[in-house]
């Protein structure tokens, strides 16, 4: 690769991949190439019927934190994690907290600020929604069967991190909403088996600024250096075993791409490369123009006189754990342990999901029972959201919720099972005239 510079020959560049561009194009690039190696760096190229949006969910999450750790850097330059009240004179709004009063200076007087917290705000949105969907698309294409069952313990961790940022970024602008909604999840931390063994280390000696210096804290460096180590593991797996195959009705269809497959395709510099950076620009395109049209509004600060009673409200993806706590009869203990028990089956699925309770094969139409399981989640996430969402702390008695829950259940299960008979019959049908053709199996 190196003749074709050495010496100040007029000897011409050999293009080192495989034309991608126009003649012109590959020629700069094919220089620029020889210069940077890329095509000795070990990222993985892509099988061209990878390049769909379901194949990259995880790349979107990928994109969307990336973005979240940048806006976050530059949000640090001007908050200040302070329960401390502004006095007169100052640069903030007096008689408020610190924290308060440097978020709302961050929108009111920093140029652009306002963009920057409304982009980091629904960014994170945005990251966790994109990471639901990364969850449920593997969930339902059964990403995890091997080898990747790692790759999905990590991914779990993953999901519950980013969860964790969302819940201590949340106390950070020192809201009345934002106070009252992490004291509800503090309570349920603590209600964790030895959860009374932790309270010194997350409630130090009991003050508003000992609570909102450790959430700072693990929002700002414990929480970020976690997801890093795990990012970095949950990437390093993917490159080892590529991207999994289609999901299919075939028990013994191939889980890797081999290396003799890598070889045939197009290599990481620059198709894939510019397919994910097609995305990425999507991405903040998407976002820049959300927060243009509907840039986010500050509520009033924790303590202040118009704050009023209103019931304690977290962001959207943990309502339906809010809502939780609204049934009759269900103790944080109660609801600690559902979600511990919750954790557990998804880190552990592709233990789970095996002979004889679920079907060896990847394709969700032959696996109903995991459907359902997948299906249930989903709609209990999605009832309990807008149902905490309608209606915040209002009770609600053991007989409405059973029925609810029980119905979304059922409703389910009829469905399911009446799609994967209709399937099992075309299937059989299929079978008996290919038999009768040639005694082949349909895939
Ligand atoms: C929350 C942060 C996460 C990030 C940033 C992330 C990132 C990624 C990336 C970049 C890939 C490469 C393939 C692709 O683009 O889809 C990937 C694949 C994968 N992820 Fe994640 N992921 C996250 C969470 C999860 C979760 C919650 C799970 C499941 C519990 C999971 C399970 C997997 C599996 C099994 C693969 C291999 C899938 C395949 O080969 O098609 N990940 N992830």
């Amino acid at each position: 690769m190196g003749e074709g510079i050495s010496g100040g020959t007029s000897a011409k560049p050999e293009v080192p991949y495989k034309p991608f561009f126009n003649r012109t194009l590959d020629r700069v690039w094919g220089a620029i190439d020889e210069r940077l190696g890329t095509q000795k760096w070990p990222l993985r190229p892509q099988p061209d019927f990878s390049f769909q949006p379901g194949y990259w969910t995880g790349a979107f999450v990928a994109t969307a934190f990336i973005f979240q750790v940048v806006s976050g850097i530059l949000l640090l330059f001007y908050y200040v994690p302070s329960t401390q009240l502004a006095t007169a004179g100052g640069i903030y709004p007096a008689g408020a907290p610190l924290a308060w009063g440097s978020t709302y200076y961050i929108i009111h007087t920093v140029p652009l600020g306002w963009f920057l917290l409304s982009t980091h705000l629904y960014g994170a949105y945005a990251t966790i929604f994109l990471a639901f969907i990364h969850f449920f698309r593997g969930f339902y294409t059964g990403v995890y069967k091997k080898p990747r069952e790692f790759t999905w313990m990590i991914g779990t961790l993953l999901l519950v991190s980013m969860l964790g940022m969302g819940f201590t970024g949340y106390l950070l602008p020192y809201t009345a909403l934002s106070v009252g909604a992490t004291d509800v999840g503090i309570v349920l931390t603590l209600a964790v088996p030895g959860g009374t063994t932790l309270a010194p280390l997350i409630l130090g000696n009991a003050t508003d600024q000992a609570l909102l210096s450790r959430m700072f804290a693990l929002h700002v460096v414990g929480i970020p250096l976690a997801l890093a180590g795990l990012l970095g593991a949950h990437i390093l797996l993917f490159e080892t075993h590529g991207v999994a195959p289609r999901a299919s009705s075939d028990p013994q269809a191939k889980r890797v791409i081999t290396e003799e497959d890598d070889r045939k395709m197009g290599k990481f510099f620059p198709k894939v490369f510019l397919y994910m950076t097609k995305w990425a620009l999507f991405y903040a395109g998407g976002l820049f123009l959300i927060v243009a049209i509907w840039p986010w509004q500050l509520p009033v600060f924790y303590g202040s006189s118009s704050a009023g009673g209103s019931s304690p409200e977290p962001d959207w993806y943990f309502l339906w754990l809010y809502k939780v706590m609204d049934f009759q009869g269900v103790t944080p203990i109660i609801a600690v342990g559902a979600v511990t028990l919750l954790i557990l089956f998804v880190l552990f699925l592709p233990w789970i999901d095996r002979r004889p309770l679920t079907s060896t094969k990847t394709h969700p139409r032959d696996r109903p029972v995991l459907v359902i399981v997948g299906n249930f989640l989903a709609g209990l996430f999605l009832v309990l959201t807008v149902w905490g969402g309608v209606m915040p702390g209002v009770v609600i008695p053991t007989s409405m919720y059973a029925t609810y829950l029980g119905s979304i259940l059922l409703v389910n299960i009829v469905l399911v099972f009446a799609f994967y008979a209709r399937y099992r019959a075309q299937y059989s049908r299929r079978l008996l005239k290919r038999g009768a053709e040639g005694n082949v199996a349909p895939k």
